[in-house]
């Protein structure tokens, strides 16, 4: 099937542009991030420990994770809030960190592909996970715009527990944890097109990653006019 994969840091404006163009095209949505925020939560749950590369690895192969309705499932329960809590997102890094891990999510969303038409985010999807996708893009944006951002996402789900300071000083830390990770770094494929989304509207970069995949040939087979 065809694939447009959509890499880049936290914050940049991945998911809504992901969400948007997946909606345009008729294609599915996959959050990868989702991905490793579920198995961390399932973690959490059955009190896995996270230190525990191999047991990692036996849980995420078990897990059945399903994305419906722009909202994900596991093993049949939508966990779409439940995954965006802090101490599942701290959770996250380690299942993240765990190469046995990455081997697991990354056989989890090839087989994904092999029945959809996907828009992927993530932070490997062009580099590690489909290396060969018709079009990659890497979506990058100024850290106090993507900061930003963040805290305004937090606001509009109610959430003022921290201050754009705040999420700025985790994000770096986040950033240099998912630059610095050993397999799946977080870092644009040599055939991504770069995109830096500062000053632009959700619309106009949609609207750019359209342009780019009519070039690709992506063309109204693909694409409603
Ligand atoms: O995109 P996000 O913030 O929901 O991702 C959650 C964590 O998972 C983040 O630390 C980066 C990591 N991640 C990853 O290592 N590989 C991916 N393909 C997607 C996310």
């Amino acid at each position: 099937m065809k694939i447009i994969t959509l890499d880049g840091p936290a914050g940049a404006g991945k998911s809504s542009t992901a969400k948007l163009l997946a909606s345009k095209l008729g294609w599915c949505h996959m959050d990868t991030g989702a991905m490793y925020r579920a198995v961390a939560l399932a973690a959490l749950q059955r009190n896995v420990a996270l230190d525990n590369e191999k047991a990692l690895a036996e849980l995420a192969a078990s897990l059945d994770i399903q994305f419906l309705s722009g909202a994900v499932f596991l093993n049949g329960e939508d966990i779409s809030v439940e995954i965006r809590i802090d101490r599942v997102t701290a959770a996250t890094r380690p299942v993240a960190d765990a190469p046995s891990v990455r081997e697991e999510m990354t056989a989890m969303q090839r087989k994904l592909s092999r029945k959809f038409n996907l828009v992927t985010e993530g932070r490997d999807q062009g580099t590690v996970v489909f290396p060969c996708a018709e079009l990659k893009v890497y979506l990058d944006a100024s850290p106090s715009a993507r900061a930003a951002r963040r805290y305004h996402e937090r606001i509009e789900h109610g959430d003022k527990s921290h201050s754009i300071e705040e999420i700025l000083h985790s994000q770096i830390e986040r950033d240099q944890g998912d630059k610095d990770r050993p397999i799946g770094a977080m870092e644009a494929a040599k055939d991504a097109i770069i995109i830096h989304t500062d000053g632009f509207s959700l619309e106009n970069v949609v609207n750019q990653v359209l342009e780019l995949a009519r070039g690709r040939g992506l063309t109204s087979d693909y694409i409603p006019k």
